[in-house]
């Protein structure tokens, strides 16, 4: 293998120098300030990456509120499903009778989000509420089972849980698990009494399994290795909830965020639209439980220590899948966007009003009295308008002209649809600069060749605004819809543009941000992972390298006067550089993305380019073979090398390599 990285230490020989890319920085003059909300991240629940992904909770239904009430169980013995329950919004719940033999069984399985998983020596929280309806007293034996075992018992852990009378109650029980196990299912028996005697009619409602080893350790909690795994990328902006999830295929399943938030039993159940939009990848099972909200989402940011860009629905579903013909069926009319409007009103009392507000209250009573301080708000997501019907921008104007008014404190995101060039786009970007929205959202899933060729995109902006968010963006390389390295290097070269302009780009987020091995509709996504472990792709560690090195202040890097976009004479060398107030390092990024090794001569001008950097250290992603990708099988053929160096400014950044270069005063 080749050695990845080589800042070259002795002279070298004048027919290389001809060959040498001088890169000029002026160090001694601040450029852009480059935004805390540079790079982010964003999080749909698409994948399976919210329910049976980030979310912690392993029951699947558990409210038995699916349009199937019993999907994802099996239910055994004598039981009902009811719909009277404790929670009006979801309402069904199972009532669990006498089998009427001693030897006989009533009970539920579940089979979780492609089975259980456990870790070894590990516990998990089960919940349940449940009621003896008639009175009395039972006992719920819940366990852990493998169906698939070949051992005697098919039970792996488990515990009891005494029910008794007839109000609900919620019963909570610890399951301890000694060994690592996949596959498993959640069994629930209502246990007979002595020779059957005393077996009491058992009603369960919202049945629910964590681990308790959860991100920070809460309840309602988010899986710990997906969660450290966001935390890690140091993102600064946290874009949710969808995509097109906010939209909704029709207005009825558009994500409503006030059906997200108080007591978890009592936040309805919506339809995932990803379950059927390819029915190529059809997951009949996946539905919205709402389990990670959108206090959950807040809560989060604050744990990252990143800005919250909620985004909401505009009051039109879905275009795509939607025709404008049916406009007046499908989205809602003009005069009738009030409601929507109100809720963006109650979004930012519920995250910004003190405790005696009436949203701010139920953020308080959640167990957040302090507000969460948000600054940005998306309306709409990848909406368009056509040349003669402005079905989007007429109703962003709407919410604009009462939001800016109530809440100018606030920057308001519109969007320039689902393209990033065309009908739509052209159509947009002039109508979000009449509407002085502050930051657009622009959307690019693209070719290798349009990365390559796009480098100098946002040096050709209008700089009075508004500023630009790349709020999903991702390369999908020809043919080749997967996390290989190629397709990672060229976003790499890409967002050196992206710093280089700094003064309009201010937000970006690649898209999507996770999928379930087992169950994913969209691909490459940034973080894979199963029940029990997560794999960083190749484009995680290139949002790494710029969330850990994003620097305060662009520093101006040329060649022959021209900005290093992969343009013609530059070889494939694609570069920025920035200075880093905290660490006092100049920061150079060189991806080259050219089939050849290329040696740059950093030549630092200013006042100041004498500097004297005392160490310098030296990041590389490198794969020899360009359609390598990290898997579960092995998750860490491509990882970024980190050396550190004496301070050279000449250096050879090796042929298909993205590279770093920290200077450290
Ligand atoms: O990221 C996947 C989807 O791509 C998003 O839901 C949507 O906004 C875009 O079309």
């Amino acid at each position: 293998m080749k050695k990845l990285t080589t800042l070259l230490m002795v002279a070298l020989a004048s027919n290389v120098w001809a060959n040498t890319h001088t890169f000029d920085i002026n160090v001694s003059k601040m450029g852009a300030e480059i935004q805390p909300t540079m790079y982010g991240i964003f999080l749909e629940d698409i994948n399976y990456g919210a329910d049976g992904g980030l979310y912690a909770e392993m029951v699947k239904n558990r409210s038995f509120e699916f349009p199937q009430n019993l999907m994802g169980w099996r239910a055994f013995g004598k039981f009902e499903v009811r719909n009277d329950g404790p929670f009006d919004k979801n309402p069904h719940y199972v009532r669990l009778g006498n089998p009427g033999h001693n030897d006989k069984h009533t009970g539920l399985e579940n089979e979780g989000f492609f089975g259980f998983s456990v870790k070894q020596n590990s516990s998990y929280r089960f919940s349940v509420w449940a009621r003896c309806p008639e009175g009395g007293k039972s006992v719920l034996q819940v366990q852990l089972v493998d169906n698939d075992t070949m051992g005697e018992n098919q039970a792996v852990a488990g515990t009891d849980i005494t029910v008794e009378g007839t109000e609900w109650k919620k019963y909570t029980g610890i399951i301890k698990v000694k060994k690592a196990q996949d596959d498993l299912s959640l069994r629930i028996f209502l246990r007979p009494g002595e020779r059957g005697r005393g077996l009491v009619t058992t009603d369960v409602e919202h049945v629910s399994l964590f681990p308790t080893d959860t991100w920070k350790g809460r309840e309602n909690g988010m899986r710990k290795d997906i969660a450290q795994a966001l935390n890690d990328l140091k993102p600064g902006v946290f874009r949710f909830p969808g995509g097109c999830i906010v939209e909704g295929t029709d207005l009825e399943t558009r994500y409503q965020w006030k059906n997200t938030v108080g007591p978890v039993e009592n936040r309805p159940l919506n339809e995932n639209r990803w379950h059927y939009t390819f029915a190529h990848r059809f997951y009949p099972d996946y539905f919205q439980s709402y389990g990670l909200g959108f206090f959950e989402y807040f809560q989060l940011c604050e744990d990252f220590g990143c800005e919250a860009l909620p985004v909401l629905s505009c009051g039109l579903s879905c275009q795509y899948q939607n025709d404008i013909k049916d406009e007046a069926k499908v989205h809602v009319a003009l005069d009738d966007l009030d409601p929507y409007i109100q809720d963006a009103l109650d979004l930012i009392e519920f995250a910004n009003g003190d405790a005696s507000t009436t949203w701010g209250k139920v953020r308080a009573d959640m167990g957040h009295p302090e507000p969460f301080g948000l600054k940005l708000l998306a309306i709409g997501n990848e909406q368009w308008d056509y040349n003669d019907n402005a079905a989007y921008t007429d109703r962003l104007k709407k919410f604009l002209d009462v939001l800016k008014k109530k809440h100018p404190e606030i920057k308001y995101i519109g969007t320039t649809g689902p393209d990033s060039e065309g009908w739509k786009f052209d159509i947009l970007q002039p109508k979000m600069k009449q509407l002085k929205v502050d930051l657009y959202d622009e959307h690019f899933y693209r070719n290798e060749e349009w990365f390559l060729t796009g480098g100098l995109r946002y040096d050709n902006y209008d700089r009075k605004g508004p500023a630009v968010f790349a709020g999903e963006y991702a390369c999908h390389g020809k043919g080749k819809k997967w996390n290989h390295f190629e397709a990672s290097l060229y976003e790499a070269a890409f967002m050196t543009g992206f710093e280089r302009n700094a003064d309009i780009v201010h937000m970006t987020t690649y898209a999507p941000l996770l999928a379930h091995v087992k169950g994913w509709q969209w691909r490459p996504d940034l973080i894979w992972f199963d029940n029990a472990v997560t794999i960083k792709t190749c484009s995680y560690y290139v949002q790494q390298l710029y969330g850990h090195y994003r620097g305060d202040y662009v520093l101006k890097l040329t060649e022959a006067k021209q900005p290093l976009a992969g343009q013609e004479g530059q070889d494939g060398l694609f570069a920025s550089a920035c200075y880093d107030k905290t660490l006092d390092a100049v920061i150079v990024k060189v991806a080259n993305t050219g089939d050849a090794d290329q040696t740059i001569h950093l030549n630092f001008t200013g006042k100041k380019k004498d500097l004297i950097f005392k160490k310098s250290e030296v990041i590389s992603l490198h794969s020899e073979n360009l359609n390598e990708e990290n898997t579960i099988e092995n998750p860490n053929l491509v990882t970024p090398r980190r050396e550190l160096q004496k301070p050279e400014t000449t250096a050879v950044i090796p042929a298909k390599t993205f590279q770093i270069i920290v200077f450290i005063r």
